[in-house]
Order: structure tokens, then sequence, then C-alpha cells
């Protein structure tokens, strides 16, 4: 049996979340990779903490405190240099891959969906911004649960919206430990190592691809081989 959606991570699978820092590369000097790095690792890490403590806040608020925690260690304490990588972050570059892929899945009878930690304005904002917004045809948030992934509650309010089941859903991600989140719920996956790092969350299956072109090829060979 062949998935019926294709469920796609927006932040670093989608969007290039170092995008924003790239833009302002010479305000920041040495310190851009270090603060982009360290502004995406506090992001994540805010997730995890308020959802384990059960003090939710919005993905953008995290994003806020995230890049004040990043800019605070580098010493960078400019407001509207903040202010400005800030909203950078509304409008992040997508991948070169995402376009072509989403058409591909779309062709291959596959619904295109969303599914992020961020706010859905947030995400209507970004692919507005990148001209993929007629390429997905539903968007999903954590939000609407007030906890962030890789909770299996995420997963499962997903999956019942969609009314399918966790394996027609073939989800993508170039997070591992989102990856292994939705694997370990039930659902199909293709870990977009866009990064090449080493394998991690082993215990999970998942398919390991490098970008969005080779899970699409992946899936249409798949796809091909039920028939
Ligand atoms: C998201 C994070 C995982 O988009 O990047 O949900």
């Amino acid at each position: 049996m062949n998935a019926s959606v294709a469920v796609f991570d927006a932040y670093g699978t989608l969007f290039d979340v170092h995008s924003a820092v790239a833009r302002f590369a010479d305000a920041l000097d040495n310190d851009a990779a270090r603060i982009s790095e360290l502004w995406r690792q506090k992001q994540l890490e805010y997730t995890w903490t308020r959802s384990l403590i059960g003090r939710y806040v919005d993905f953008w608020e995290i994003t806020r405190e995230a890049l004040n925690a990043a800019l605070a260690t580098s010493g960078r304490n400019d407001p509207s240099l903040r202010t400005a990588l800030l909203e950078a972050y509304r409008k992040l570059d997508a991948y070169p891959d995402v376009a072509v892929a989403l058409a591909g899945y779309r062709a291959l009878g596959l619904r295109t969906v969303l599914f992020s930690n961020a706010t859905v304005p947030m995400l209507m904002t970004a692919l507005a911004a990148t001209g993929l917004t007629g390429l997905v045809d539903r968007t999903f948030s954590a939000d609407d649960q007030g906890i962030y992934k890789p909770s299996p509650r995420v997963y499962a309010a997903v999956t019942e919206s969609l009314g399918v089941t966790p394996a027609d859903v073939l989800f993508h991600s170039s997070n591992a430990w989102d990856a292994a989140g939705a694997a370990a719920f039930g659902w199909r996956v293709l870990w977009i190592n866009r990064a090449g790092r080493p394998r991690e969350y082993s215990w999970v299956p998942m398919t390991e691809v490098v970008d969005l072109h080779a899970a699409l090829a992946t899936t249409r060979g798949n796809t091909a081989s039920d028939r």
C-alpha cells in the first residue's frame, strides 16, 4: 500500500533557517555562522523545554527568545539588528528543490501538506514569500495542540484531521528528532539529510535521502513497483 498524503516539515526542510542571518553576513562578520547555529539550536531547545515544563508560548515568541539568547552570547545587542533579523525570519528562502518536489508529489496523486511547529500565520507568510502557496494543499501547526514536536499528540492530531491512518502518511523532515517522532508515531518517514549528518535515532525506521529530489525519486520508484 502506498501513502496517500505527503507531509512536509517546514523549517530546515522547505525553508532555509540560515537564510535570515545570511542576509546580514556583512554586519555580523565572523559571528554570523555561530549566531545562526545558536539561534536555531536555542529555538529547538526552547520548544522542548517549554513542552516538558508545560509552559507553552507560540513559535514566534520562541524564535524571538532564541534570537535574544544567540545575540547575547555573541555580545551583539544592537536593537535594530535584532529587529531586522527577526523580521527576516518571517520570509526565509526556500531550498531550490522544494517547488519541483511539491509539484512532483501532486503529479503522483498525493496530497501535499505542511506540518510545522510554527503558527499558521508564520507558515502562510513564508509560503507566500517563496511563491509556494499554490503547491500546498493543507497546513497544520502544532500550535493547535499547545505542545511541540515530537510529542505524539501533534502527529496524532494531524493524522486525525486528515482522516487517514498513520501508514497513509509519508513524512519528510530534515530534523532527525522530528523524523524520529513521526516514525515512532507510525508515519512512514523520509529523513531529508541535507547536511550529510550521521544517522541518529536508529531505533525507529526511516529512509535517508539527501534532498527532496531524491525523496520524490524514491517515492516514485515505490509507487511504480507497487503497481
Ligand atoms: C518545524 C521545525 C521542526 O518546522 O523546524 O516544525
